[in-house]
């Protein structure tokens, strides 16, 4: 089954060519990176502005580097949500049109689950029980997959994602967005021991908290630098010394990922999986994939990095998946569904 797959659910116009779930025959992606990057964060209108001009290149792009035609595409996935309502607009309206015009089933499909799929297009594809630590820009958890379509939310943040705080943190000290990359390249050059950031003590073992976190990097900052803690945020990066900055990333990047480590081998003892996954944008960190494999006695298959962040083949493989598990929606009908949480996917 040969599935075109389109995600516009943020910054990123993707469209890709997908075999059986499993082949990728073909990955485009467009970043607003560059658009985005001076006002520090993504910018919604701009950003459902700017899928309309490539949507449809795009998708003739997957089309013409997977080799295939319309007549060979079997059915479309789209992100249905989460995500920004402008952004995703603008795929499921195109992915409905096309539907109709090339009657082809649509599948609306489910941003966060997607990410977790971008590991069935690795080799060797994960085996159940599956235990996923989804890590993005929007979301934190742990979610453990008895089988496709049979998962349970073990854990989540109650406040920040920690790719937010990545990106929050980065506007702290300076360094580009998207926050992520940038802390991870300056965390290269400092000491991730300089500065204790302090765990967030939650009630649940498999919560995770990163507000404080972000809150303690500013604070410490602000303290570096002489000032006292109602010193404008935006106005700290231009007072660091650039090795306190590449140390406060170090040791952001340090506190974040040993949070993150410490509850899944956690997960991994309690619930014993045959395989560990991570998802999701900051799952692309090779600090966090280091960590990791350090701390499991399993070994993990990471996806490549352009299938951590935001694609369209996670799309289309899970929208596979999905059609063996439930009816086709209605092209007509398909909604945009901003807010979908994981535990509540229909
Ligand atoms: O999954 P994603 O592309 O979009 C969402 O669904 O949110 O994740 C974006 C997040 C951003 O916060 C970005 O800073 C982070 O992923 N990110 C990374 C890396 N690449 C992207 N974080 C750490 N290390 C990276 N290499
Ligand atoms: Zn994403």
């Amino acid at each position: 089954m040969t599935i075109l797959g389109i995600e516009t659910s943020c910054d990123e116009t993707a469209a890709a060519v997908v075999e059986d779930g499993t082949q990728l025959l073909s990955n485009i992606v467009v970043s607003q990176i560059d658009i985005h990057k001076e006002f520090g964060g993504v910018v919604p209108e701009v950003a459902a502005r700017s899928h309309i001009e490539v949507i449809i290149p795009v998708i003739e792009k997957a089309l013409k580097d997977a080799g295939k035609s319309w007549e060979e595409i079997d059915a479309i996935a789209v992100t249905k949500g989460p995500g920004l309502i402008g952004s995703l607009l603008i795929g499921t309206l195109t992915a409905r049109t096309l539907a109709i015009a090339k009657q082809k089933p649509l599948y609306g499909v489910h941003h966060v689950l997607g990410h977790v799929y971008a590991n069935w297009l690795v080799e060797p594809q994960p085996t159940f029980p599956v235990l996923a630590l989804i890590v993005s820009g929007g979301h934190s958890q742990l979610v453990l997959f008895k089988e496709h379509f049979k998962y349970t939310l073990i854990g989540q943040t109650r406040d920040d994602a920690v790719g937010e705080a990545f990106d929050k943190v980065a506007k702290v000290l300076g360094l580009p967005y998207p926050g992520g990359p940038s802390v991870g390249r300056a965390a290269q050059d400092g000491d991730p021991n300089k500065y204790d950031l302090p765990e967030a003590k939650l009630d649940g073992p498999y919560e995770f908290s990163f507000s404080g976190l972000k809150t303690a990097l500013l604070r410490t900052a602000q303290r570096e630098i002489g000032e006292s803690y109602d010193f404008p945020s935006s106005k700290v990066a231009a007072k660091l010394e650039p090795q306190q900055v590449v140390d406060l990333a170090a040791s952001f990047e340090e506190a974040a990922t040993a949070t993150l480590v410490r509850k899944t081998k956690l997960a991994y003892e309690e619930f014993q999986p045959a395989t560990v996954v991570i998802a999701g944008g900051v799952a692309a960190s090779p600090y966090l994939r280091n960590k990791l494999s350090e701390a499991l006695p399993v070994e993990i298959n990471y996806a490549p990095r352009e299938l951590c962040t935001d694609n369209a083949a996670m799309i289309a493989s899970l929208a596979y998946f999905q059609s063996k598990h439930q009816p086709a929606d209605d092209p007509y009908k398909l909604e945009t569904q901003p807010s979908l949480p994981i535990e509540r996917y229909t």
